[in-house]
């Protein structure tokens, strides 16, 4: 990013906590669902781990990561795709507005990465969110089906993407 003299510097002081002040995650989930993510209760299900990027002590973006196969059941997706049964999902993603665009949805995926490496893991992205496709595809993540349905009063066409 850029300091106040218009330097680039890169940002070394983030770091991911998990489950860490998710009073603070449901504010950036108010601040920034963008109407592309909708469960704001799966922030304080414990059945989720909370991957949160933090800088100097307050969250700035968060995933909630469902650790099981069974997602497209979970999401009731009209979807027959079979995941494999050691798979995780990327629940949802949400960068602060104030912090977008600096790498940060970058930082918070890439250690779900490292934690998971050897396992699929998979996410769901409305194909109109065009910033998160590209955030996921950038990171090696390959759309595998897709499928429209109605999603909380709109016809939605979804990509479900995979990362091996
Ligand atoms: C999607 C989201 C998490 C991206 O977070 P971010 O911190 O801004 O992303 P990063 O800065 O790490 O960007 C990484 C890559 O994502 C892509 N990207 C990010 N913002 C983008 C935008 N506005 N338009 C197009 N591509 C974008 C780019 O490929 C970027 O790489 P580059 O900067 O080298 O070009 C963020 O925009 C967000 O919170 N959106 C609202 C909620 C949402 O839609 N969540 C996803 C639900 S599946």
């Amino acid at each position: 990013m850029f300091d106040k003299f218009g330097f680039w510097y890169y940002n070394n002081s983030m770091e991911i906590i998990k489950n860490y002040k998710l009073d603070e995650c449901i504010k950036i989930f108010e601040n920034n669902h963008k109407s592309f993510v909708f469960d704001k209760s799966s922030i304080t299900d414990p059945i989720y781990t909370k991957y949160v990027c933090v800088e100097n002590g307050e969250p700035i973006g968060y995933a909630v990561v469902y650790p099981h196969n069974d997602f497209i059941a979970r999401e009731q997706f009209a979807c027959n795709y079979a995941s494999e049964p050691d798979s995780i999902y990327i629940w949802h993603i949400v960068v602060h507005s104030a912090h977008c665009g600096k790498g940060v949805g970058k930082f918070i995926n890439d250690a779900i990465l490292a934690d998971y490496k050897g396992r699929p893991i998979y996410c769901a992205i409305d194909k109109n969110n065009l910033p998160s496709l590209h955030l996921h595809q950038k990171q090696g993540f390959a759309i595998v089906a897709e499928f429209t349905q109605m999603f909380h009063g709109n016809m939605t066409t979804f990509a479900i993407l995979r990362h091996a």
